[in-house]
């Protein structure tokens, strides 16, 4: 992360932009404005991802901020810019997601920073181990001029190719459930133990598991993934005393999601109880889907015409921390087409020309709000 801060540092201080670190861990670059202006606009992504990652998920929308930047070739506008690099995005190591996001609409808080990862380092531990201090979290909030958030990041998904289009708007990101489940049953011997005298924790996960996919398939709209299993003690000739699995549950519908999420958690509960196991279920997020600013996205449709491309909405199945900036700032996001509908892998790719497209849209945005008394009038919500 500290390279990454160097080279992005790098690359904004010829622009004469002021950069620094948040109390979070997030990269913060002010290029000013004009004048003394009473707005701000936030343009970034997240700088984290996921184990064996591809090289565009998150980093490209702070890439594009950069590149957009250059691009007015140090021309100032009457509003100032944030570029704005999230520390963790992804809830990898802790589990949680959006834990940079969060500090910007004050929501890193003490039990956040308390959650621990894999090897007992908590939140706060790992920001202090990084040189910042965790005391300081409310310095990371969002300043009183802040009045927009635009990210731009891969669609992730294979709509965009499937269109031939090279640019989407976002009007709104799916709602997730993150839970942990732990199947405890009861360790014992592969060769001597029959069959029907098993308390096997992988078999009861495996039949779960099953279900989880049943269900989804037959709810429209749905996705649930179990993207871990993590088996104890993990040997060959040992049936599974315990077996830890994690759920991601996802619909732009808050109301679908959560019942799909209920059932597929007592089903967990009904399969344990008729196999004689015991279940911990821990849920680490509920987050909303979030709608993003209908203002903001018409007048992204509209750069997306200037630059050439046929314009077209989508709903993100990916979260992002435009969800969680949108608590406080009005915030709209740009899709740019991912070759392949491959992501959180290294076969993630984009096209340098749908990059080309989004910097000339980016640039045609700007302008447009910069001649937009609305834009500008705008201020912080309480
Ligand atoms: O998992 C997600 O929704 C995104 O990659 N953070
Ligand atoms: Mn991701
Ligand atoms: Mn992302």
């Amino acid at each position: 992360m500290r390279d990454v801060h160097q080279e992005i540092a790098h690359w904004l201080e010829p622009l004469g932009a002021i950069i620094g670190i948040d109390a979070a861990g997030n990269f913060r670059a002010a290029y000013a404005a004009n004048e003394t202006s009473a707005s701000r606009l936030l343009i970034g992504s997240h700088l984290d991802t996921v184990p064996n990652a591809g090289c565009f998920d998150g980093i490209l929308g702070v890439v594009l901020a950069v590149a957009i930047l250059q691009a007015l070739e140090s021309r100032r506008l009457p509003y100032a810019i944030e570029i704005v690099g999230f520390s963790e995005e992804e809830g990898v190591r802790f589990g949680v997601p959006f834990i940079g996001s969060r500090a910007l609409v004050d929501r890193l808080d003490d039990d956040l920073l308390n959650v621990q990862d894999a090897r007992g380092i908590s939140v706060r531990k790992a920001i202090q181990d990084f040189g910042l201090d965790p005391h300081k979290i409310g310095t990371a909030r969002l300043p009183a001029d802040a009045c927009a958030y635009l990210e731009f990041h891969i669609e992730q998904g294979p709509v965009l190719e499937s269109l031939g289009l090279p640019l989407a708007v976002v009007e709104a990101i799916a709602g997730q459930t993150r839970s942990e489940l732990a199947f405890l049953g009861r360790a014992n011997h592969a060769g001597t133990t029959p069959m029907d005298l098993r308390f096997d924790a992988v078999a009861a996960a495996a039949e779960w598991i099953t279900t989880v996919e049943r269900i989804a398939k037959q709810t429209p709209g749905l996705v649930a993934t179990v993207g871990s299993v993590e088996t104890k003690p993990g040997a060959t000739n040992v049936i599974a005393g315990e077996a830890h699995v994690s759920l991601d549950v996802r619909h732009h519908d808050n109301a679908a999601r959560v019942q799909a999420a209920k059932q597929i958690s007592l089903q967990a509960a009904q399969i344990a109880d008729r196999r004689g196991l015991k279940i911990s279920q821990t849920q680490g997020l509920n987050q909303p889907s979030v709608a993003m600013d209908p203002f903001l996205s018409d007048q992204l449709e509209e750069a997306i015409s200037k630059a050439g491309c046929k314009p077209h909405r989508v709903v993100s199945g990916a979260g992002h921390d435009a969800m969680i900036l949108a608590e406080k700032i009005p915030s709209a996001m740009i899709f740019l087409r991912t070759p392949g509908g491959i992501s959180h892998d290294p076969a993630e790719s984009v096209a340098v020309e749908d990059v080309a497209k989004a910097i000339e849209c980016g640039l045609h945005f700007l302008d447009q709000m910069a001649a937009s008394p609305n834009f500008l009038s705008r201020t912080c919500r309480a």
